[in-house]
């Protein structure tokens, strides 16, 4: 969390984001919306409360540019000219706990998106780092790839980044495969391909 972000979510008249993130201002004495799969009652809901001239304040985790909830405000409510005040991305949170440089990695997202994408991207790049969803969890994806006829790679998983069950692993796509369960929804992995 940026001083910016928090400055901003203080100032705030009314807060929007996932249940997550409105649950860690309880406190605040703000009127709170959640973002739930039907955005269309929340895009009418924001547009009155910035018409009437309130402070709409929409949480979001890391950078919402990337990703995140920035391209669906700004197609859904056209004219809205958004202060994006940028947090640190979970790409970026992730690597920089394995010690991983990302400038030469190819970056995609399986949140919410056909893992055939992934395929592509590690048949193509020697690093790819990818965020994951609760269908899409490590091991599926790791199932996905070896389907795939991708071979027996490096992967590092990193999840719940900067919450006090962060967890950071490093293995083999194999033994990724092999988990029954993944607890934690929450996860970026990064995937190795020096063949
Ligand atoms: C809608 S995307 C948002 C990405 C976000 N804009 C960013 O810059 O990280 C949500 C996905 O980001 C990843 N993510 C978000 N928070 C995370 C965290 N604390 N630790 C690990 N991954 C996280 C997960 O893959 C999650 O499914």
């Amino acid at each position: 969390m940026t001083e910016a972000a928090e400055r901003a979510i203080n100032q705030a008249d009314v807060l929007v984001g996932g249940r997550r993130h409105l649950d860690m201002y309880k406190h605040l004495a703000v009127d709170k919306y959640p973002v739930t799969a039907d955005m269309a009652p929340l895009i009418d809901i924001i547009k009155a409360h910035v018409a009437a001239g309130k402070h709409v304040v929409v949480l979001a985790s890391g950078d919402p540019g990337f990703y995140g909830i920035l391209a669906t405000l700004k197609r859904r409510l056209p004219g809205l000219r958004p202060e994006v005040v940028p947090g640190v991305s979970s790409f970026q949170l992730g690597c920089a706990r394995l010690g991983i440089a990302w400038e030469d990695a190819c970056l995609t997202s399986c949140h919410g998106r056909d893992p055939a994408v992934l395929v592509a991207a590690v048949k193509k790049h020697a690093k790819v780092i990818t965020l994951t969803d609760p269908h899409n969890t490590p091991p599926a994806l790791a199932r996905v790839l070896l389907d795939g006829a991708i071979g027996d790679l490096t992967v590092h998983v990193a999840c719940n980044l900067s919450y006090p069950d962060e967890t950071l692993t490093t293995t083999t796509l194999k033994q990724l495969a092999a988990e029954e369960k993944w607890i934690s929804s929450n996860c970026i992995m990064v995937i190795i391909n020096e063949n």
